[in-house]
């Protein structure tokens, strides 16, 4: 059904309707599209355009038909150019004319963006609400983890021994940035478009601050064209969709080296792992590739957006409608990959002997030579150059820096004493790292309990906004 046609002395020619139709994707914006519609109806009715009566019956007729929606058994049809259209049919065919009584004074322009707002509000917080049982999975393996003993590595080289609980508790910092990032994303995209009609505001509808609240947004916009033509909330929520992406992405590369026959450090679950069709031996990480994969696609749709935008004037243009697949598309794939990699991280276990064992090789233990230097008073350069002769020497009687003798390194410099022993081992290293955040057992108890804490009020702060959002949207 087409929402305009007057002016027109033919319909649009099929590859144009072909064209403009996006009814196969905006369907999902359905529910929303009829609570956005309740509220503009009721400002209809407050400024006494619509009768009480008419609109009364105009809301039974769009909560019916958000009803219908819901259960699947109204559904667009071939002629219906996108979801608004849809819409109205379905209320046409309940109440006749009155149907489309109920756009006077909206137009499509504010409609869609009211509505994908709320859609994308609906589902960063879904988002969110997935992310929180692999930051909790994270830190409950940090805990499990934290007597743990792995090398740990810069430029893929062995660097410092490492508790592997930090290694592990690392991931869950980093989701916790995206989680604020998504709270802070909900607080500032909380105006609601609605009102702004085509461009210029609305001529029958006064106070757009009313469906603001009763949308549950947290206030009305500032400027009509503004507000039809933002999508700073779609390129905003793409980026953190993309940044989430990127540290799932980091995330399937750590485990699937770790699980490499040459680390040997990570054991995948069959329940999160796959064979091969030709090699019968075979434990694939997909689950793990496929975060890495995807993540190219959240990165693209960010970019597709951003492209589309930049040469666009500052008013509804068409070429907006293209916001949306990008969105679902980078929405759908976190919302799938997260579940599922939050069980590849409760189930992987790991080889602590594998682990420990390469601790302190490489020489990985330099630092510290420099570092019991330093303690004692030699400036850090000199130290520095100090354990960089240990390692010439150890290399040159093809040993690691650790198994030299007490003879070698006094011979390397009188002030490397025995004293120098105790924190020349890859539990005295981890242990030395006392600082807040640092590597050693007694930090990382105290960043677990922080980031229990963390994840609580994030917890918390989640469930609050799904309830509110949902009594929301629940007319
Ligand atoms: N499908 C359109 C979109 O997503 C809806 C708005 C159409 N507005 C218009 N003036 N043609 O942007």
């Amino acid at each position: 059904m087409a929402l305009w046609g007057g002016r027109f002395s033919a319909g649009p020619a099929e590859s144009a309707a072909l064209l403009s139709r996006s009814v196969h994707f905006d369907w999902v914006l359905a529910p929303y599209d009829i609570r956005v519609n309740i509220a503009h109806v009721k400002g209809l009715a407050e400024a006494g355009i619509l009768s009480q009566q008419e609109s009364d019956k105009i809301l039974i007729a769009l909560i019916a038909l958000g009803e219908e929606i819901e259960a699947g058994s109204f559904k667009p049809v071939a002629a219906d150019e996108d979801v608004h259209s849809a819409i109205e049919r379905g209320l046409t065919s309940k109440l006749g004319d009155l149907g489309g009584a109920f756009r006077a004074g909206r137009s499509r322009n504010d409609l869609v963006v009211t509505d994908f707002k709320l859609y994308l509000i609906d589902h960063m917080i879904a988002i969110g609400s997935a992310i929180l049982p692999l930051v909790e999975e994270f830190t409950n393996k940090a805990d499990e983890y934290k007597e743990a003993i792995a090398p740990g590595f810069t430029h893929l080289q062995h660097a410092q021994p490492i508790n592997f609980g930090q290694e592990l508790a690392k991931h869950a910092h980093a989701l916790l940035r995206d989680l604020t990032r998504i709270q802070d994303w909900l607080s500032r995209n909380s105006i609601s478009p609605l009102g702004a009609g085509a461009l210029s505001g609305s001529a029958l509808v006064p106070h757009p601050e009313n469906s603001a609240d009763d949308l549950g947004f947290a206030a009305s916009h500032g400027n009509s064209i503004d507000a039809v033509s933002d999508r700073d909330f779609v390129t905003e929520a793409l980026f953190v969709m993309a940044n989430i992406g990127v540290h799932l992405s980091r995330i399937g590369e750590e485990y699937t080296l770790w699980s490499t026959t040459e680390f040997g450090w990570a054991v995948l679950d069959d329940a999160f792992s796959t064979g091969s069709s030709i090699m019968p031996q075979k434990k694939n990480p997909d689950i793990a590739e496929l975060a890495r994969g995807k993540s190219g696609r959240l990165i693209g749709n960010l970019t597709s957006v951003l492209t589309m935008l930049k040469g666009l004037p500052f008013a509804y243009n068409r070429d907006l409608q293209e916001d949306k697949e990008p969105t679902f598309d980078s929405v759908i794939t976190l919302l799938t990959i997260l579940p599922a990699l939050t069980g590849m991280v409760e189930t992987t276990s790991f080889n602590k002997e594998r682990m420990a064992a390469g601790a302190s090789s490489g020489h990985a233990l330099a630092t510290e030579i420099a570092d019991f230097l330093a303690r004692a008073g030699v400036p850090f350069a000199t130290a520095h150059e100090i354990s960089g002769r240990c390692v010439q020497v150890a290399e040159s009687k093809s040993l690691e820096v650790h198994e030299l003798s007490d003879a070698d390194l006094a011979a390397i410099d009188a002030r490397l004493t025995p004293d120098l022993r105790s924190t020349l081992s890859a539990q005295g290293a981890i242990a030395s790292r006392t600082s807040i955040g640092g590597t050693s057992t007694a930090s990382l108890v105290k960043q677990i309990h922080s980031l229990n804490k963390s994840n609580q009020n994030l917890i918390e702060y989640f469930d609050g906004k799904r309830s509110d959002f949902l009594e929301m949207i629940n007319v």
